[in-house]
């Protein structure tokens, strides 16, 4: 069989004879991989069936008794009230932060729904190895090892499992494809089989995905598209707590997030999540601020810290990790010439905790909270997240998604969030959080600096 290559879009899928440094179909850029492909005679050919059958919606036979709840709360919540049956969920994240552990602890708890748990990635031995530390995993837990997802496919089908497990999608490949496991096409191909698969039988699909440098769901976002749910698994490996993030839902809302505990015995919930959130600093700590910021489409809560010290060189230091060192340029400059905050005589260290980069302007307003909170070494008020962007008047303009952001600050527990009143247009629905908007940076800075 001729082979021949072909470069296809990681974002959309779309095919392209030849490398292009920018996508034709959806204009991202330095998008197209490289992919080799066996050319077929046969092609694909469309049957032709003329079978439409046309059903009248009150006809239809669903209610939300039908979720199988899954016994985990956080998993629960974040799924929109349990697993639906026939719907394709892709639990995504960095490999080693509990995917495989989450999934395996969901099978041992549904044992009822028969589930089967098919893996790509361990043996047999390992799958047992994980069981053994986890509790209530039943014995009678259905595992395949198996790779080839034809294969898979007629195992889910022909078994009695009402919900199945594929760890992981990257591991998969298809007959009908001849790339590599992993590669675009055979992620696609094994996914649509999937999916038609949960829709054709009522079966419910979990695939695993590991997620890419870049942080898109490998390889392809495509994946994000096929499936009915996405939820993101998420944490620093260095700490113990998980977040698990629905991202899309065709069957819930996305603003729900599960927070889980790494422990020896597998993932615990965490029913009060301003434990671990603000427990890692002090309280009486100064600088240091809760933002909440928008990463992509989701909100985020990080921590901005801030070092001011009296300087040694004739020149100041201004070092930033995380936060664009211009702005951070800009921002000094406002604080100085708007509230006469002089830091000139100090070098100017930031940094936004946990390594992650921030471009979202709505950090500004935490970020100077912490720079003047270090120089007068008085804390935030504990408990208090900021967000909104600061112009260079010193004012604090509006930002984006502020409900989101102040339902992530409601559910991480903190008590008040200072934020943009030009983001607060109309009354905001009922919460269980201290809403207090602000217009200028020197109010938000006399509101919360103990
Ligand atoms: P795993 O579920 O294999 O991650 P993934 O499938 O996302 O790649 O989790 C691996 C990590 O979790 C590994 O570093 C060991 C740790 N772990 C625990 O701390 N406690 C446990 O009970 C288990 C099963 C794993
Ligand atoms: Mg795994």
């Amino acid at each position: 069989m001729k082979t021949k290559t072909i470069y296809i879009c990681s974002e959309c899928g779309a095919r392209s004879p030849k490398w292009l440094g920018k996508c034709t179909t959806c204009g991202a850029w330095d998008s197209l991989r490289e992919e080799e492909v066996v050319k077929s005679k046969s092609g694909l050919k469309l049957k032709k069936q003329n079978k439409n059958t046309i059903i009248k919606l009150g006809n239809i036979d669903y209610n939300e008794d039908l979720r199988i709840k899954t016994g985990i709360d956080e998993l629960d919540r974040v799924l929109g009230g349990g697993i639906v049956p026939g719907s394709l969920v892709l639990v995504g994240g960095d490999p080693g932060i509990g995917k495989s552990t989450l999934l395996l602890q969901m099978c041992g708890i549904i044992s009822e729904n028969k589930p089967l748990y098919v893996t790509g990635e361990e043996s047999l031995l390992q799958i047992k190895h994980r069981a053994n530390r986890l509790e209530n995993i039943n014995e009678n837990l259905d595992i395949l090892a198996e790779t080839n997802i034809e294969e898979i496919d007629y195992a889910i089908k022909t078994s009695d499992c009402n919900v199945a497990v594929v760890d992981s999608i990257q591991s998969m490949f298809s007959d009908k494809a001849e790339s590599t496991p992993g590669s675009i096409i055979q992620v696609r191909e094994c996914a649509s089989l999937l999916m038609q698969t949960a829709k054709s039988t009522g079966k419910a699909i979990f695939i695993i995905g590991h997620v890419t440098k870049e942080g898109v769901i490998a390889g392809p976002k495509i994946l994000e598209h096929m499936v009915d749910t996405v939820l993101q698994f998420e944490g620093e490996k260095t700490y113990s707590f998980r977040i698990l993030r629905s991202i899309k839902n065709r069957f819930g809302s996305t603003n729900e997030l599960g927070i889980f505990e790494m422990l020896d015995k597998g993932l615990e919930q965490v029913k009060n999540p301003s434990s671990i959130f603000l427990g890692n600093h002090d309280k009486d700590q100064s600088g240091v601020a809760v933002v909440a910021a928008i990463e992509g489409t989701r909100p985020i809560l990080l921590e901005a810290q801030a070092l001011v010290t009296p300087t040694g060189y004739s020149v100041p230091q201004r070092t930033s990790n995380g936060y664009d060192i211009r702005r951070l340029h800009m921002l000094l400059a406002v604080l100085e010439k708007r509230l006469g905050e002089k830091f000139r005589q100090y070098d100017v260290f930031v940094n936004i905790a946990g390594g992650v980069s921030m471009n979202d302007p709505s950090v500004d307003l935490g970020v100077a909270a912490a720079l003047v909170s270090s120089l007068h070494d008085r804390p935030v008020q504990y408990g208090t997240a900021l967000t909104g962007e600061v112009g260079l008047t010193g004012e604090v303009r509006a930002v984006t998604m502020i409900e989101k952001k102040i339902r992530e600050a409601e559910k991480m527990g903190l008590k008040r969030i200072i934020v943009p009143s030009a983001s607060i247009k109309k009354a905001i629905n009922e919460h269980d959080i201290d809403i207090i908007p602000v217009e200028r940076i020197s109010l938000a800075l006399k509101e919360i600096l103990q």
